[in-house]
C-alpha cells in the first residue's frame, strides 16, 4: 500500500471517478476544483495498491471560528474491499503529516453521527475531538450513503499529538448509536428519516444544555457515544 499525493490531471480524473463509486454520487468532486485545491495549498491524496487506486482524500486550508488556519479535510473513503485494513487511517495520517509541515494547528472535518462504525474511525481510531454540532450541513445529498435526508454532522478536530483530554468528575451519559442506518436509509426511508430526526433532536439538545461528547464506548458491535456535563464546559474552540 502506498500513500501519495495525486498531481496529474488524470489522476484527479480517477479520484472523481472513485468519489462517485464509493458514494454512489453522480457529482464527485469536478477536476478543476482538484486543481485548484492541489496547486494552491490543498492536498489531495490517492492509496494504491499495485498501482490500483483504492482510497481518496482531500485536505484544504480553512479558516475556523477562532480565525486560525486549519486543514480542512472535505472527502475520504476507501473502496468497499479495501475497508478495514488501515487505509483510512493511513491516509488520515497523511493529512496530518501535511498540516503539521504547513504549521497548521488540527485537521478539521464532519461526519454523519449515525454512522456507527465512523464514529468508531473518528473518536476512537483517531482519536478526534468533538467541537460543535451542524444542522443540514450541506442540504440533501441525495447519493448511496446518505440518501435524501438532511445532512445533520459532528464537527471534529484532530491532532494525533494533542488527543482531547478526558472529562472526568462530572455527570455522564451514554448514547446508544442505533445499527444498520445505510440499510434502514435504502429500505425504508421515511422511517430512516425518523430515527434520524430523533436521534439529532437529541444530542442537539444534549449539547445545548452544555453537554459535550467525551469519546465512544463499543461492545459486541454496539456502539455508544459518552456524554460528558462538567460545569467548566464552553462550548468550539473550547
Ligand atoms: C470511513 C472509512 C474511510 C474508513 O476507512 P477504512 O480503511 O475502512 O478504515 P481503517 O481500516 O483505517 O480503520 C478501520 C476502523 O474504522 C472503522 N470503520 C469505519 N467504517 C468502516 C467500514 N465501512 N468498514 C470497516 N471498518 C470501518 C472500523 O470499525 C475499524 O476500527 P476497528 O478495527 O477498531 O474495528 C471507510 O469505511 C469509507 O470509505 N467509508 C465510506 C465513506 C465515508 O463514510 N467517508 C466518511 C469518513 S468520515
Amino acid at each position: 500500500m502506498m500513500i501519495r499525493e495525486l498531481t496529474a490531471l488524470d489522476e484527479f480524473d480517477a479520484f472523481s471517478q472513485l468519489e462517485a463509486r464509493i458514494w454512489g454520487a453522480t457529482d464527485p468532486t469536478p477536476r478543476s476544483l482538484l486543481v485548484v485545491f492541489s496547486r494552491h495549498g490543498g492536498v489531495v491524496l490517492g492509496a494504491y495498491d499495485r498501482g490500483q487506486l483504492v482510497g481518496i482524500s482531500l485536505g484544504f486550508p480553512g479558516l475556523d471560528e477562532d480565525g486560525r488556519t486549519y486543514l480542512h479535510s472535505h472527502v475520504l473513503g476507501v473502496v468497499m474491499e479495501y475497508r478495514g485494513r488501515g487505509v483510512g487511517q493511513a491516509l488520515k495520517r497523511a493529512q496530518w503529516t501535511y498540516a503539521e509541515r504547513a504549521g497548521l494547528p488540527y485537521v478539521g472535518w464532519t461526519f454523519d453521527p449515525l454512522m456507527a462504525q465512523n464514529a468508531w474511525f473518528n473518536l476512537a481510531v483517531l482519536g478526534a475531538e468533538v467541537a460543535d454540532v451542524l444542522e443540514n450541513a450541506y442540504g440533501s445529498l441525495n447519493d448511496a450513503i446518505n440518501g435524501t435526508a438532511p445532512t445533520h454532522r459532528l464537527w471534529v478536530r484532530w491532532n494525533p499529538q494533542k488527543p482531547p483530554r478526558r472529562q472526568n468528575g462530572g455527570d455522564e451519559a451514554l448514547m446508544a448509536i442505533p445499527a444498520n442506518v445505510e440499510t434502514l436509509r435504502r429500505q425504508d426511508p421515511h422511517r430512516a428519516r425518523t430515527q434520524q430526526e430523533e436521534f439529532f433532536q437529541e444530542i442537539s439538545a444534549r449539547w445545548q444544555a452544555g453537554w459535550r461528547i467525551d469519546g465512544v464506548v463499543r461492545q459486541e458491535g454496539q456502539v455508544w457515544y459518552r456524554w460528558v456535563k462538567t460545569a467548566r464546559e464552553s462550548g468550539r474552540g473550547s
